[in-house]
């Protein structure tokens, strides 16, 4: 295989260096091409065009593979948990003993927010979506570390990263108890990551919260599956706002805005509302089947399809066996548990799904654990926030490590060549 691409243009030849991954992934390096040629490329939705070079998250949509720094998420899923595997996200090795107890103490020292903070959530009507909260809380964290955001200092960029790992927990608890009417749960030192976050969700102060080692358990797997997806919609999100200099914190809030669409993380609430849609008619899957294939309909069966994957979502595999035993251990029978493997079953079997290569992402059975484990359904959003954003930060760190250039795409203009500007009077 020869290492450049030749392109003609104009009936003159253009070589093309061609780059080739770790897997073996090739792409022709087309960052001279505007500077030789006086030609871009186009591609709406970035569908063929790779945005950087990456050493974090391999995916192999055709095989169903997920890799963090190399090793496979059904084994972090077994033998890993979520801060150990944020750590291998962000520094890119698994953790000594030394480092990991830091790391944690760190994340446990640094999850109070300032107590001014708690004001703001006083100005949000009881029912404001959590996602908004959360963006433009963590966005106002950057006003409460002036000297240190810094991008371009890797101390400030270290000083900041626990830090907003862990308070990012803690609004999210917070905005719960908010939209409940219950007062916030302070989080407390002694307890790990996972269950302090339990503790701030659930516990209330005139009694004693048991914490559930399986629902931690659970919490710890979801976590882990959601940290990093390469290059998806909210981590390009991140990196193309860090790119311009933008503190970590903007960078994050930035992310949390793009994941709440309903086509990305706002899918995990979107197919629990779906599953209940199917419920109150009677569980008829069928119609949602039908509804989905409907072009007119505008309806699609969320939950299902991906852009990468085309084959099955290795994450979807995982938690649907999780549900299974996460689900029997704790003595709850979900009804949508099983409309959802009603669901997946007639839509792998119906050729419009199976021609569009359309199976069950990561969102499709994660709401029923979230559920499970009495998280609200306009919680689950904030939940996918949660367990990405040590990816989001390993990639923001990445950018600006590698002192990428600001990102700003080109595009075709196909508006008027030329327009005379008319008085209002003869329009
Ligand atoms: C996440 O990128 C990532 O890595 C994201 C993510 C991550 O970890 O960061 O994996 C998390 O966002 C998972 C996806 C969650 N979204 C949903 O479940 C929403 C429902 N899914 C779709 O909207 C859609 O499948 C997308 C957005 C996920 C992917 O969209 P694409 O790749 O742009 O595919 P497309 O819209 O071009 O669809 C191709 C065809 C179309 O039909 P035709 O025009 O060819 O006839 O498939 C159809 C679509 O209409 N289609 C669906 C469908 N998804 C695609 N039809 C019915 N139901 C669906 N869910």
């Amino acid at each position: 295989m020869g290492t450049t691409a030749e392109l003609k243009l104009e009936g003159k030849p253009y070589e093309l260096p061609i780059i080739v991954g770790s897997h073996n992934e090739k792409a022709v390096d087309i960052r001279k091409l505007r500077g030789d040629t006086g030609y871009v490329t186009l591609d709406s939705g970035y569908e063929n065009t790779g945005a950087c070079q990456s050493k974090i998250t391999y995916i192999d949509g055709d095989n169903g593979i997920l890799k963090y720094r190399g090793i496979p998420i059904e084994v972090l899923a077994e033998k890993s948990d979520f801060v150990e595997t944020s750590y291998l996200l962000i520094y890119g090795k698994l953790p000594t003993k030394v480092e990991l107890s830091n790391f944690s103490r760190e994340l446990t020292y640094h999850s109070l927010i300032h107590e001014d903070m708690l004001r703001f959530y006083d100005g949000y009507p009881p029912s404001a979506h959590p996602m908004a909260i959360l963006s433009s809380m963590v966005c106002s964290l950057s006003a409460y570390y002036p000297d240190s955001l810094d991008p371009n200092d890797p101390k400030q960029v270290d000083n900041l990263i626990p830090r907003v790992m862990s308070k990012i927990r803690t609004i999210a608890a917070y905005s719960y108890k908010k939209s409940i009417g219950q007062p916030v749960m302070y989080p407390v030192n002694r307890l790990d990551y996972c269950s302090n976050f339990l503790h701030m969700m659930f516990a209330v102060p005139s009694e004693q919260y048991e914490i559930d080692p399986e629902v931690v358990k659970a919490l710890n797997l979801l976590l882990i599956l959601h940290a990093d997806h390469e290059q998806n919609c909210s981590t390009s999100t991140v990196r193309i706002v860090g790119s311009s200099d933008a503190n970590l914190f903007a960078s994050i809030a930035a992310g949390i805005l793009a994941l709440w669409g309903p086509k990305h993380g706002g899918a995990n609430q979107a197919v629990m509302e779906m599953l209940e849609e199917i419920q109150r008619n009677g569980g008829d899957t069928d119609a949602a089947i039908r509804a989905a294939k409907d072009k007119n309909s505008g309806f699609r069966l969320s939950g299902f399809g991906h852009r990468v994957y085309k084959n099955f979502d290795p994450r979807a595999k995982v938690i649907k066996v999780a549900c299974d035993k996460v689900l029997a251990k704790m003595g709850v029978n979900d009804p949508l548990l099983d409309i959802a493997k009603r669901l997946e079953e007639a839509a792998l079997n119906d050729p419009y799904f199976v021609e569009r290569k359309l199976y069950p992402n990561v969102d499709f059975y994660s709401g029923i654990l979230y559920r499970a484990m009495g998280i609200p359904n306009e919680m689950f959003t904030v939940m996918f926030a949660l367990g990405r954003l040590p990816g989001w930060i390993s990639h923001w760190k990445e950018l600006k490590e590698s002192n990428e250039r600001i990102g700003r795409p080109r595009q075709i203009y196909t508006g008027p060549a030329h327009a005379e500007y008319v008085p209002i009077e003869k329009r």
